[in-house]
């Protein structure tokens, strides 16, 4: 069995589709393992996407994740970082594939619902990042 870090972004709260995301990975067999909202800090926005700093949308990309409420979770299936990845569908919305929460629910590359977690040792990072009582 394998973890996964998810987080549903600001818009995913506002747009009211927490439960429909959350189902889709109950439904897909994912069991969870931990759950949290809250306001992410710019310092935790920083950290989280520390990959991304000094790209061009990296600014955007904090003030948006900082300008609402987040539901954080860890997610626990076989695979489960890969298949989160196929559930999440692609960043490019002309690439995401209906039937994925992309797909299905957004056609914007910054406000796109959620993250996931994109390798075994982000899912560990991110893991213990936002969830540091865990272990
Ligand atoms: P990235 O990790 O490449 O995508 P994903 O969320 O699919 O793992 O990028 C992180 C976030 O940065 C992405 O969800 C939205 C934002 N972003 C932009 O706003 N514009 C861009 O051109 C890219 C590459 C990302
Ligand atoms: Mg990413």
């Amino acid at each position: 069995m394998e973890r996964t870090f998810i987080m549903i972004k600001p818009d995913g709260v506002k747009r009211r589709l927490v439960g429909e995301i959350l189902g889709r990975f109950e439904k897909r067999g994912f069991q969870l393992i931990a759950l949290k909202m809250l306001d992410v800090s710019r310092e935790l926005a920083e950290r989280h996407y520390e990959a991304h700093k000094g790209k061009v949308f990296y600014d955007e990309l904090l003030e948006f994740v900082t300008s609402g409420t987040v539901v954080a979770m860890v997610l626990e299936a076989e695979d489960a970082v890969k298949l989160g990845r196929r559930m999440i569908g692609a960043l490019d919305p002309s690439e995401a594939a209906p039937g994925t929460i992309r797909g299905d629910f957004t056609t914007s590359t910054r406000q796109n619902l959620i993250h996931g977690a994109d390798s075994a040792e982000a899912a560990a990072r991110e893991i213990a990042l936002w969830f540091p009582e865990l272990r």
